[in-house]
């Protein structure tokens, strides 16, 4: 992704924590009174087995599922207590699935990143046409702008999901698997791209990532969870250990330092 600078000097991001956050499909329980406090203005992973409850966590988090138990906590206000529309334009949340509108174009789904800050009449403006050329340069997607969206590759794809989220400029923004569907280089981009998000506007970000070393270099914080709790939560060296990813994911690793950044680094034995 090409260099692009996003707008400094913008207001703290509101707090996001849960409070006995249980969440549930048909009385079925996957997240269990669980606790957690995300670090404002910092960048939190969320990893742990398939089918542990971190999706389901994440959309409790972004207001999509209404919890069975407890509350999920934006700014210090109950989220379910909030304007939609006000929690839409604090809050982003990209999905591990996305679905487009069918046909849609490029610039017509990044576009619609800006509805949160849209007024009544939804008049299109100026900022509104920068804001959305910003993120499609930013997540290399411009030479897209014009193409259907579910005519691209799956990177291709992710990449635009991205500079949607971009453009609603949420303060906190949660993102589902990201970098799913990206080879390497697109992985590490992406990545940069968020760091880059969260230093120049001090965005608070809240990933779940599956890749356990590139989520432990671009954290300040790992969340490991397990059976629809919380593990282990705090900086990656301190937690992603042999017995954290034993406890978490059954497997049996060593973890050393990696020679890039002196992070743990995991490797399966
Ligand atoms: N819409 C749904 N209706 C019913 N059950 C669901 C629904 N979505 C998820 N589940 C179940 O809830 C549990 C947790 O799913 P979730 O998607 O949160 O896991 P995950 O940790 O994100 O897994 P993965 O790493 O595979 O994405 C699973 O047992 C799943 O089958
Ligand atoms: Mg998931």
């Amino acid at each position: 992704m090409t260099t692009a600078c996003f707008d400094a000097h913008l207001a703290a991001p509101p707090t996001l924590a849960a409070e006995g956050l249980s969440l549930a499909y048909d009385r079925r329980a996957v997240v269990d009174g669980l606790s957690l406090e995300l670090p404002t203005g910092r960048i939190t992973s969320i990893v742990g087995a398939n089918g542990c409850g971190k999706s389901t966590l994440l959309r409790g988090l972004g207001r999509l599922l209404k919890p069975a138990a407890g509350r999920v906590l934006l700014g210090g206000a109950d989220i379910s207590r909030l304007a939609p529309r006000a929690v839409a334009r604090d809050l982003a949340l990209l999905p591990q699935s996305p679905v487009a509108p069918e046909g849609i174009t490029v610039a017509d789904l990044v576009g619609r990143g800006r509805s949160p800050h849209q007024g009544l009449f939804r008049r299109w403006t100026a900022e509104d046409e920068r804001v959305v050329a910003e993120a499609l340069h930013a997540t290399d997607t411009a030479d897209l702008a014009v193409r259907r969206v579910d005519e691209l590759s799956g990177g291709q794809r992710q990449r635009v999901w991205i500079a949607m989220v971009l453009a609603q400029q949420p303060r906190v923004l949660l993102l589902d698997e990201p970098t799913t569907y990206l080879d390497l280089a697109h992985q590490v981009e992406v990545l940069e791209l968020l760091a880059r998000l969260n230093a120049e506007r001090g965005t608070t970000i809240v990933m779940v990532l599956h890749e356990l070393n590139l989520a432990a270099r671009y954290s300040d914080h790992m969340v490991v969870m397990g059976g629809g709790r919380v593990l282990r939560a705090g900086v990656p060296a301190d937690v992603l250990t042999e017995a954290a990813v034993e406890e978490a994911f059954g497997l049996a690793a060593v973890v050393v330092s990696d020679p890039v950044t002196g992070g743990p680094l995991v490797v399966p034995r």
